[in-house]
């Protein structure tokens, strides 16, 4: 890779008023990679963005992660730096465990994970010690990775047990949850996955979890978003940790947070700090801050029941065309159907989508052969899409699984009506 030279004018900045993301700088100095972004940037207006775990942040939020907070070191918490010079980004971590706690109710929040995944070994790191069993959603069912996989840390290092889901309903066999942890006795049971459309039951699980003296993770880190805009129940009072994104529904920065009651405040940071994870990114932590703020005003209540209903009717419209929509449709953001009877695999679905500009991902299946297509309306929601362009995209589906030569057009045309960037 040929070297590149910085400018003068960015090895030392001319200490401007207000420095942060410079996309003509970025174009100046590095073209080739600044043609990476406008190719994303089109990439993403051309289509229709439906992976469930994907949204458009702001632009404030996107202000602060390219802001020069990116360049602090702050390894602890405020107040209680290893780094000198933190009294300023201080201020940023506690406006967001202010806002985190305020938000969502918890009495302790922590927002350094850098990514959900982080967010659960820090989680597991509080609670269990290396061979302890731990109860989850298997794979299969919709688990994700941190829950068991033997791919992933929490397959190799746990007695791992999975539960499933009930063959005909496509629900949570509480039942076969609760035998399973009579006779498994985990340390902790997990509740939460990346492909279940429906609430879980929060107090159903606790309940299964005091039985046999369990920890409770939530892993939220799908339904977080719509916790927060109230369009979906809270795990905060029945968890003993709740592990949560804060990309996804929730629409703030590329990361993960912590949220737990007080006895267990201290053992979730020193989890996180210094056991899981060294300095905090402190421009991602004015982000989140950012996001929890968005997520407290009204507006953002409007935008989550509205992503909820453009599920309902996107997961009603799919049916009609003829998937298996796992659990006969969605109380979320998130759907799961399964193209089978249309004579068709998950995997030959997304590829004809793809062709025509539609982004979703495959997820395994349960039940059956194959696997099924997992989509979400987080995305299109908050490019301003409602029910009448949900019913657009299931046509376009229909279109596109046909394999029809004006579906890319008929994509792009409705994409354009809604720009994901503006401004
Ligand atoms: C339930 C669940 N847990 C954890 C994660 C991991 O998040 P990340 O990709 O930020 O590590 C995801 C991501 O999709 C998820 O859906």
């Amino acid at each position: 890779m040929p070297a590149i030279a910085a400018p003068a004018s960015v090895s030392a900045p001319a200490a401007p008023v207000t420095p942060g993301a410079d996309f003509e700088a970025l174009a100046r100095q590095d073209p080739e990679i600044a043609d990476v972004v406008r190719a994303e940037v089109r990439r993403e207006a051309q289509g229709l963005q439906l992976i469930a775990a994907e949204n458009f942040t702001s632009p404030a939020v996107l202000a602060a992660l390219g802001s020069p907070l990116a360049n602090k070191y702050a390894e602890g918490y405020p107040g209680a730096r290893h780094h000198g010079g933190c009294e300023v980004v201080d201020a940023a971590e506690r406006i967001a465990i202010d806002r985190a706690k305020g938000l969502f109710g918890a009495a302790h929040a922590n927002v350094q994970p850098h990514s959900g995944s982080a967010a659960v070994l820090a989680a597991y790191a509080a609670l269990l010690k290396p061979g302890d069993t731990l109860l989850a959603m298997g794979l299969p069912s919709g688990g994700h990775l941190t829950h068991g996989s033997p791919v992933n840390f929490s397959g190799r290092w746990f007695d791992v047990v999975g539960y499933g889901v009930d063959a005909e309903s496509g629900l949570i066999d509480y039942e076969q949850v609760a035998a399973l942890a009579r006779t498994r006795r985990p340390r902790a049971i997990v509740v939460g996955s990346i492909s279940y459309p429906r609430h879980p039951d929060y107090a159903a699980f606790r309940a299964i979890a005091d039985d046999v003296g369990a920890y409770l993770v939530a892993d939220a880190a799908h339904p977080i978003g719509l916790v927060a805009g109230g369009a979906a129940p809270s795990p905060v009072p029945y968890a003993d940790v709740v592990c949560a994104t804060t990309h996804k529904v929730l629409r703030g920065p590329r990361g993960g947070m912590l949220l737990c009651g007080e006895e267990l405040a201290e053992r979730i940071d020193r989890a996180v700090f210094p056991f899981t994870q060294g300095g905090a990114q402190m421009h991602t932590i004015a982000a989140k801050a950012v996001a929890f703020g968005e997520a407290a005003g009204p507006a953002f209540a409007t935008y989550a029941h509205q992503v909820v209903s453009n599920a309902r009717v996107l997961a009603e419209g799919l049916a009609g065309e003829g998937f298996a929509v796992t659990t006969g449709g969605t109380d979320t953001h998130l759907i799961t159907a399964d193209p089978a009877p249309l004579g068709m695999d998950g995997r030959e679905a997304r590829a004809l989508l793809a062709a025509a500009g539609v982004v979703l991902d495959t997820c395994a299946l349960p039940y059956g052969e194959g696997r099924g297509l997992r989509l979400g309306t987080a995305a299109v929601t908050t490019q301003g899409m409602g029910e009448a362009e949900m019913a657009r995209i299931v046509a376009l589906f229909a279109l596109a699984l046909r394999g029809e030569r004006n579906a890319p057009t008929e994509v792009r045309e409705l994409a354009r009506r809604f720009p994901p960037y503006r401004g």
